[in-house]
């Protein structure tokens, strides 16, 4: 086989690539290890996620997850409590010697392992080895913060269990698994295809966690509606004056159409953009999963059509929309696949998806406020980084990129915003405030205050970040 070629990573599924995962399995597991062969099947194979890394048209790597619901029989016999959703067990992984320990290996567990926390978003991760061959993995788990929880079985069949289980540990484990696929990804990986997709293809939607999305974001636990929703109306005003060239410059369908916009918040912003000369005659509407927001929203708007859904279920039937937009929500998502997934399901083929959105890699100015970012970055669910792979990430959805414009948000202005070309110029106040939120993340307080300090000790024209516009039409 040819192996000179850098592997390529697929998910597959057992029946296509069952009896090539045995092969790689029996080679290392019986020939290294001697393990008898009982052991190289697991009972859930034929349902499992398997991710793989290929090679010459031969899997060189593998692993593998399983889904379990609450109650599985299996979870009692390792002495797993009932949790409220599915427990996830990552095994079997397997590489030819010569991969071991090289950045395809470590990208396949890692990726398997964010976007099984973006899709499902389990209530437990479990994984057990075996006690007479495996034990050097405990360490290796436990560096992947998998505690010890059980030693089950006797014998030869004796396993040691280890989980991951909490709100806080979950969330943990999924910005540490984020973290590194970024660093994998920036050290020159290959990319690794979207688990929602695949998932998709073969009618397993079952396992998407689409309800349990519904609290992913502070916008949907707490967050302070007096002092956000102004926020939000300002940053409206201002993102209003610079998309009116933007929106004439995009090809949106003619009307009569239907445009559906995601997240609308407190409506202002929806509520004058539906007034602009491309959507004249358009059906606009839009949803909102926060109810305080979605509340205020309508009291402000009556004659704007806001209810309540999420990207992930928009409650619109197929092939409905001929634009779908997106203002300042991607980045707040967990599940960028998911939506993405949901707005091919509701766009009409050739349909538009119009996303404005900040994007955090342009961000350029003091040190101290680059690690502020940074910061908030680390432990933010959402990913005020994904501008950068949004086009990639659509186009596995059928999505092409056909407009891209970017914005860079500047202080420096003695008064109210000075709009140049593809710029910005903000009053020192006004840009800090775009910021501001921050300071409401836990963790973030110390630095916010300093960064704050820093800026407005130091001389304007200090900050910049760029905020994008993408407009990407669904292939017909
Ligand atoms: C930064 S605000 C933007 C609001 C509005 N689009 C605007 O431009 O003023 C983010 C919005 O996304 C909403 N949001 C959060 N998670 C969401 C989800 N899963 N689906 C749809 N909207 C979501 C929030 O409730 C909030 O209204």
């Amino acid at each position: 086989m040819d192996h000179s070629r850098e592997p390529e990573a697929r998910w597959l599924t057992w029946d296509e690539a069952g009896e090539a995962m045995l092969d790689l399995r029996r080679r290392v597991f019986l020939g290294e290890m001697n393990w008898p062969e009982k052991r190289i099947h697991r009972d859930r194979d034929p349902e499992g996620l398997h991710l793989c890394a290929v090679s010459g048209g031969e899997i060189v790597a593998a692993i593998s997850a399983y889904v379990y619901e609450p109650g599985a029989p299996e979870l009692a016999a390792l002495e797993l409590a009932a949790t409220d959703g599915p427990s996830v067990a990552i095994g079997m992984r397997v590489e030819l010697p010569e991969y071991r320990g090289r950045l395809v290996t470590a990208q396949i567990g890692t990726s398997m392992l964010r976007q099984i926390c973006e899709v499902l978003l389990p209530s437990r991760f479990f994984v057990y080895v075996h006690a007479d061959s495996l034990l050097h993995l405990v360490d290796r788990y436990a560096r992947r913060n998998f505690t010890y929880h059980a030693q089950v079985g006797s014998g030869p069949d004796t396993v040691v269990v280890m989980k991951v289980e909490g709100e806080e540990e979950l969330e943990e484990f999924y910005l540490k698994h984020r973290d590194l696929t970024r660093k994998y990804a920036a050290e020159g990986g290959m990319p690794v295809p979207s688990l929602a997709r695949f998932l998709a293809e073969h009618k397993r939607e079952d396992l998407f966690a689409v309800s349990g999305l519904g609290a992913e974001n502070h916008y949907l636990g707490q967050f302070r509606l007096d002092t956000e929703a102004p926020r939000l109306a300002s940053q409206g005003r201002l993102i209003l004056g610079e998309q009116r060239q933007r929106l004439t410059m995009t090809p949106f369908p003619p009307a009569p159409a239907s445009l559906l916009d995601l997240g609308s918040g407190p409506g202002d912003y929806l509520a004058a953009v539906a007034g602009e000369p491309p959507f004249a005659g358009y059906r606009v509407r839009g949803i909102e999963p926060a109810p305080e927001l979605l509340a205020r929203a309508r009291s402000a708007y009556p004659d704007v059509d806001i209810r309540p859904g999420t990207a992930y279920a928009t409650g619109e039937p197929d092939s409905s929309q001929e634009v779908v937009t997106a203002n300042f929500v991607f980045v707040h998502l967990r599940s960028p696949d998911l939506a993405l997934l949901e707005i091919r399901r509701i766009l009409r083929p050739g349909g538009l998806l119009y996303v404005v959105d900040v994007n955090d890699a342009t961000l350029v100015g003091p040190e101290i406020i680059q690690r502020m970012m940074e910061t908030y970055n680390r432990r933010y669910a959402g990913d005020r980084l994904l501008l950068n792979d949004l086009p990639a990430r659509a186009e596995e959805f059928g999505f092409e990129l056909v407009r891209r414009f970017s914005t860079a948000l500047r202080d420096g202005a003695d008064g109210p915003p000075v709009f140049g070309e593809d710029e910005i110029r903000l009053g020192k106040a006004d840009a800090w405030s775009l910021l501001s939120f921050v300071r409401t993340q836990s963790g973030c307080e110390e630095i916010f205050d300093a960064a704050r300090e820093h800026f407005f000790a130091t001389p304007d024209g200090r900050i910049s970040l760029s905020f994008e516009t993408h407009v990407y039409r669904l292939r017909p």
